[in-house]
């Protein structure tokens, strides 16, 4: 008798979605959760009649696939993958695959591959994106492991992927952790369009006093043009959508407190390690964390909206900003995938392409971005910068406008201000780190390089004729 095609262990949101894709492509599916009755609740309600079969004895759900059996892994990230992994371990054989498909840590894939290579078992950590409806009809899968367990995959679990102009929005970025690593630097991304999102909300409904529906539709108007994206029209979906309880707009009795993963950390402490710079993707975490300091907020009056007269002018104004900001945040993206695509070997734009569809940062930037990265060589962030600089040259008066206008009216643009120095600091040709640099010799000996003499140096800063 002929197994079934792939196994799915987790059917939480992602996994039970997932679940149905594979099936919807024409594979048979064996699934199993930790916790029985969903697995029987799935059974008996969304995969009813489907060429599903649910097991609640781990051994009989790896017994029933083909071999070499491939098993994809849809639970909660950290060590609950370590004890899955583990246990499926000692019942599968020599050649077997097991495709972690939730939100790892990267340095975790790295570990998990070497392990299992060293026991004979295939491993794969794959980043996807796209949510439950992307897990359902089509998510972007970044592929990072085995490359032989890789090709069997992307001929199974691959079709279950988002296709973009012909193109399946599948890759593989190379061993261990890669594909991990890239979707961090996503998730990165991610963190911070939609704290520049959420930061001309606040302006637009605080400083210059439209409705939240109104601000929905301003952004459905906006995603038309140059700043289309799957995020803005999510935005604009949730600020325009009215509780049926109450019949307020829902957005507005949503407690303003930001949770998060932690993956948005772990793309702002990779930058870290690697020496990128990245302040609009910290400056959203970092904000996400400070909206739960309660203790700490005590506010002031509202000054109002005094900067703008113009409601016209002021819409515009923020408009250009949040397309520098997002334009900027790809680029810090862009600059951290270069940095990881040194340890692991990939092609930048290849990221850029399987986040064309599927993927929650999927947007006409990121068409554009990946456009200019596949013709034009060179250093990626250097070629996708200078693509964009006219650009952000135009967007300045508003973009500067914008931000003095925000912070006069007391409403805080952490992602919109940190872009713009960001900005302000690559366009400089000289930056006050000379200074830096002295005081670090004067108190500590640590030396300096010259513009005018090769070598390191070091004064006694007048000290010895004191
Ligand atoms: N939700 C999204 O939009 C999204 C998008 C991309 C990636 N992801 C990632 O995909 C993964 C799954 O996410 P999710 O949203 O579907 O649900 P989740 O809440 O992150 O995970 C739930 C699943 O993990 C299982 N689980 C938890 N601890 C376990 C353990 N110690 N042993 C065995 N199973 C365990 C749960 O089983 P029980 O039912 O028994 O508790 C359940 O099946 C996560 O890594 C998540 O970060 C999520």
């Amino acid at each position: 008798m002929n197994g079934l095609d792939v196994g799915v262990y987790g059917l939480g949101v992602m996994g039970e979605a997932f679940a149905l894709n594979l099936e919807s492509r024409g594979l048979t599916v064996a699934v199993y959760n930790r916790t029985a009755e969903k697995t029987t609740q799935f059974l008996q309600g969304k995969a009813k009649g489907k060429r599903i079969q649910g097991f609640t004895d781990l051994k009989e759900f790896v017994d029933s696939l083909s071999r070499p059996r491939m098993i994809v892994l849809f639970v909660k990230a950290g060590k609950p993958v370590d004890e899955v992994v583990e246990t499926l371990t000692h019942m599968l054989e020599k050649g077997d695959i097991i495709i972690d498909c939730g939100n790892s840590h990267y340095r975790d894939s790295d570990r998990r591959f070497a392990e299992l290579s060293g026991r004979g078992i295939r491993f794969l950590g794959v980043g996807v994106s796209g949510g439950e409806e992307g897990a359902l009809k089509g998510p972007s899968m970044m592929f990072g492991g085995d490359f032989s367990a890789y090709i069997e995959a992307e001929n199974k679990i691959g079709r279950a992927a988002a296709v973009f102009e012909n193109s399946k929005c599948v890759s593989y970025f190379g061993e261990g952790g890669a594909g991990h690593f890239v979707k961090i630097v996503h998730n990165g991304i991610e963190y911070a369009i939609m704290q520049a999102i959420a930061e001309v909300y606040d302006y637009l409904l605080r400083g210059v006093g439209l409705s939240s529906g109104e601000v929905g539709s301003v952004f459905e108007e906006w995603g038309k043009g140059v700043l289309r994206s799957f995020l803005l029209e999510a935005a604009a979906r949730v600020l325009r959508y009215i509780d049926p309880e109450t019949g307020k707009p829902l957005v507005e009795l949503i407690l303003d407190e930001a949770e998060q993963k932690g993956t948005g950390r772990w793309a702002v402490e990779a930058a870290m390690e690697l020496g990128v710079s990245a302040p609009t993707i910290a400056a959203a975490v970092d904000e996400r964390t400070l909206t739960t300091l309660r203790t700490l907020r005590r506010p002031a009056q509202e000054a109002g909206f005094n900067g703008d007269r113009n409601v016209g002018e002021a819409v515009e104004a923020a408009k250009n900003s949040l397309l520098a900001t997002t334009l900027l945040s790809y680029i810090q993206g862009i600059s951290l995938l270069q940095a990881g695509a040194r340890n692991y070997g990939f092609r930048v734009s290849e990221a850029l392409r399987v986040w064309r569809a599927g993927c929650i940062i999927r947007s006409r930037i990121v068409e554009e971005l990946y456009k200019e990265l596949s013709w034009t060589p060179g250093e990626p962030t250097a070629v996708a910068f200078d693509k964009i600089i006219p650009q952000l040259e135009e967007l300045m008066p508003q973009w500067l406008q914008f931000i003095t206008n925000a912070s006069r009216m007391r409403i805080p643009t952490p992602a919109s201000m940190s872009a713009l120095s960001y900005y302000l600091s690559l366009r400089s040709d000289r930056l006050p780190a000379n200074l830096i640099q002295g005081i670090r010799d004067y108190f500590g000996g640590h030396m300096f390089k010259r513009v005018d003499r090769e070598g390191y140096f070091h004064s006694d800063w007048g000290r010895s004729s004191e």
